[in-house]
């Protein structure tokens, strides 16, 4: 008894150092907020609020002033995801993806030797898939909006008319892609100029084609005069998109991952995205380790984390693919007794090497660019949502006349078994490539529930980092007990099985973690590094209010009211 009472006040602080939750950092708003790549697009979803829009409603506003305001990402030509809880609890999820066009074929990026042809899957029209983003927006309006279309559209046409002032960020990104704008286009194109920060960029056709899409709904821009000019432009160039291919592309309503990760619940986006199945399998291997005592990137958190993500990417590569056309062993992957089995070999003591971790055994039963933004509205309702060109600018083709560049998202299939994409992942059979068949995503959009109330809501770009990132960021708020904003801004490393580095971000980690790491076996990125994402989140406070997490890394903010 008498320890008990010496131990009362260290067990008391204790406790109340892992209760309470962090004091926040980030915008605090009493009501709704939006988190997103540009502060032009996060106030106009805020007012589509305040005039009575619900989370939907802002969804559409956001995702079409992302594309006028943050060509990098932003997009009508390219696609995403989109995962949503209601204020009820009911939760859903929409795959607004590229597809391969009908001509597309299993081997169409090899040359005659069967070797992959450099280029051809990340540039010019052979690049592009079908654009998915207009559809899915415009299901998502039909589906849950609220207000008329017009009503939502009319601030972003207006915008696209008005101009969009140059970020010192935006400019750098725009000098350093210029040259391969004019190759991809001509000179003549709109990214041949050159565009200094405090510059005014105004997008007249990109205005006209979102009037004809909010005049015509999804016929403006899938039949028509604007489906007429894409295909025409990819055929130009090189790829074999057709009418009838914009003709007969949909959203599809999908079945979002729901996982339980100690006390909370995760949910995130299914196939054609491997997030959801990725994130399930990392979380449920560390879920036996008390994570939070090891200490916020610690040596041991590092390790534990690596290794769970070494193991689930080794999977997500070889099983992943579009579910309409591969079938995927859900039960299998998501067993917790399988996953325990995955991280028997671990041990604190060395490096897992990936050459002696393949893909589990499981049995299969019948059956560079993107951006993210996170919302909450006044009821509650929240939405999370991705959306993509893959890389910056995408296929960097830019049609002029609609206003908008296209995705070069036929990278994310795997081009031959082995051979690696552009962010490194070694592909499968499980993706390789069919005519109208969706390529394996990274992308994350996700909520995080906590005693059955809405927690979290997170996502970013970055590829295959994508699924580690959002990852760290949920631990580091509810493991690390960091606010939202610092749980973003938090430096953050990436492993993905192969190839078998863990990748830190710059000036993020001590040199003394490092040299720990590199005793225990593992094969560091010692080179110049990149950002691992940039992460849009939003933390609900135990008083309801609402806590924003726009990360540092870009020009990303929060507003609300
Ligand atoms: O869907 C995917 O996984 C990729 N196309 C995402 C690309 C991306 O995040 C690029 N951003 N850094």
């Amino acid at each position: 008894m008498k320890r008990i009472l010496y131990f009362l006040p260290l067990l008391l602080f204790t406790y109340c150092t892992r209760e309470l939750p962090a004091e926040p950092t980030g915008l605090v708003t009493e009501n709704a907020m939006v988190v997103s790549a540009r502060r032009e697009a996060s106030e106009i979803g805020v007012e589509i609020m305040k005039k009575g829009g619900n989370v939907f409603d802002a969804m559409v506003a956001t995702e079409l002033s992302l594309a006028v305001a943050y060509p990098f990402a932003g997009n009508l030509g390219g696609g995403g995801f989109m995962v949503y809880r209601k204020s009820n609890g009911e939760v859903g999820s929409i795959d607004y993806r590229e597809k391969a066009p009908l001509a597309a074929h299993r081997d169409m990026y090899l040359d005659s030797l069967g070797n992959v042809i450099p280029g051809l899957s990340t540039s010019g029209g052979t690049a592009v898939g079908v654009p998915g983003t207009v559809a899915g927006v415009l299901e998502v309006h039909k589906k849950f909006g609220k207000l008329p279309l017009d009503e939502i559209m009319e601030p972003i046409i207006a915008l696209a008319r008005k101009g969009v002032v140059v970020t010192e960020k935006q400019a750098k990104r725009l000098e350093g892609t210029r040259k391969r704008f004019i190759e991809a286009n001509s000179d003549s194109t709109k990214f041949a100029t050159v565009y200094k920060a405090g510059d005014t960029i105004k997008y007249p056709a990109l205005a006209t084609t979102l009037e004809k899409i909010m005049n015509e709904g999804h016929d403006g821009f899938y039949k028509g005069e604007v489906a007429q000019k894409i295909a025409a432009y990819v055929q130009a160039k090189g790829g074999v998109i057709t009418e009838e291919d914009l003709a007969r592309y949909e959203a599809k309503w999908r079945t979002p991952i729901v996982f339980d990760y100690k006390d909370i619940k995760i949910i995130s986006m299914g196939p054609p995205s491997s997030g959801g199945m990725t994130m399930d399998q990392i979380f449920t291997m560390i879920a036996p380790y008390d994570i939070a005592s090891y200490g916020h990137n610690s040596t041991r958190a590092i390790q534990l984390f690596t290794e769970a993500s070494r193991r689930a990417y080794a999977d997500r590569n070889h099983y992943l693919g579009d579910p309409d056309f591969v079938d995927i062993p859900y039960t299998g992957l998501m067993d917790v007794d399988y996953l325990k089995g995955r991280m028997a070999d671990f041990t604190f003591d060395r490096a897992t090497p990936s050459a002696e971790v393949g893909h589990g055994t499981v049995e299969i039963v019948e059956s560079s660019e993107t951006t993210h933004y996170s919302i909450i509205d006044a009821e509650g309702n929240a939405i999370s949502a991705t959306t993509t060109l893959n890389g910056g600018y995408g296929s960097k083709l830019y049609i002029d006349a609609l206003g908008f560049f296209l995705n070069n998202e036929m990278d994310d299939f795997s081009t031959k078994p082995g051979v690696p994409n552009m962010f490194g992942l070694p592909g499968s059979e499980a993706n390789s490539i069919a005519p109208e068949k969706r390529m394996l995503s990274s992308m994350s959009p996700t909520i995080v529930e906590r005693d059955g109330q809405l927690y979290m809501v997170v996502g970013t770009p970055g590829g295959s980092t994508i699924i580690t990132a959002v990852a760290q960021t949920i631990l580091n708020v509810h493991e690390f007990n960091l606010s939202m904003q610092d749980a973003v801004n938090a430096p953050r490393f990436h492993h993905q099985w192969m190839p078998d580095v863990v990748v830190f971000e710059p000036e993020g980690f001590p040199l003394e973690t490092i040299e720990t790491l590199k005793a225990k076996g593992y094969q560091i990125n010692e080179g110049r590094t990149r950002i691992i994402g940039k992460v849009d989140a939003i933390r609900v406070l135990e008083d309801g209010r609402l806590e924003g997490g726009a990360d540092k890394r870009g020009d990303d903010t929060a507003a609300g009211y």
